[in-house]
């Protein structure tokens, strides 16, 4: 099992504070925000990992990271204990085509994917661990704006019949969204995600989408959903957050 982060894009909802860097390396508590996923993937015993971001600001995250083998500053302890390598994104052009470069990298393992903006209380290792590795796997939660989200529509008995990539705005198929349940970002794909890929057309936004690959799976009958554990923040939505996620972060703990 191996490990992609994705770490590119402009983040321009971030306004001035991204201007001159990378929405990955601003501060989120005492940690860079890059940190978490990374942390994440460790506690759920990825050891390789991809990171992939844009091309000005991948010389930062080497300087930041290097091999992946990091302790703390002034003391001995390990922070990190990974094996990373680096893929540069030359042009934006959606998560699902992230993934997409992560395909030699994979060599045929299956792959768990997170976004370097998103932060979890608990690394969900127990799911990750019982995960049907012929299924994708992924993770929803409730919440109060899901027009922001890729989202799940359910069928009458409960079942998952569609995901929607932001209602409205990107998928046009529904002018609001059909229920509340963001898929988030953390995704486990079996080795196949890569063929399925390689036939996606881009969105109205002009991008490959994640959520078209996770609307493949459900029309395979191939994807497993399920509730996040914990708290769950997405990093890139507003400046605003970052001081509260970092508070959160004091109080809770992250990736327990
Ligand atoms: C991305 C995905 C979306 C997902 C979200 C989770 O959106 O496109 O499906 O719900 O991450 O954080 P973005 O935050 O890039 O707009």
């Amino acid at each position: 099992m191996k490990g992609l982060i994705c770490a590119g894009g402009n983040a321009t909802r971030l306004e001035e504070l991204t201007r001159v860097t990378n929405k990955h390396l601003l501060p989120v508590g005492r940690w860079p925000m890059v940190y978490y996923p990374l942390q994440l993937l460790q506690r759920v015993g990825v050891h390789e990992v991809l990171i992939v971001t844009g091309k000005q600001h991948a010389g930062d995250f080497i300087d930041l990271l290097g091999d992946g083998r990091l302790t703390a500053r002034g003391s001995d302890e390990v922070l990190f204990d990974l094996d990373l390598s680096y893929k540069v994104q030359v042009e934006a052009g959606g998560i699902a085509q992230v993934v997409g470069m992560a395909r030699d990298f994979a060599r045929g393992e299956k792959l768990v994917v997170c976004l370097g903006d998103n932060i979890f209380e608990k690394a969900q290792a127990d799911a990750i661990a019982n995960w049907d590795n012929d299924d994708a796997l992924v993770f929803v939660k409730d919440v109060p704006d899901p027009e922001n989200f890729g989202v799940v529509a359910y069928g009458d008995d409960g079942t998952v019949v569609d995901l929607v990539e932001k209602a409205g705005v990107v998928d046009m198929r529904y002018p609001s969204p059909p229920s509340n349940d963001a898929v988030v970002g953390l995704y486990c794909y079996p080795p196949d995600v890569f063929d399925i890929i390689s036939t996606l057309k881009p969105s109205s936004r002009g991008e490959l989408e994640i959520t078209d690959v996770n609307r493949e799976f459900v029309r395979q009958g191939r994807l497993s959903v399920t509730q996040v554990d914990g708290w769950w923040h997405d990093g890139g939505k507003h400046w605003g957050d970052l001081a509260d996620v970092g508070r959160l972060i004091d109080q809770t703990g992250a990736n327990q």
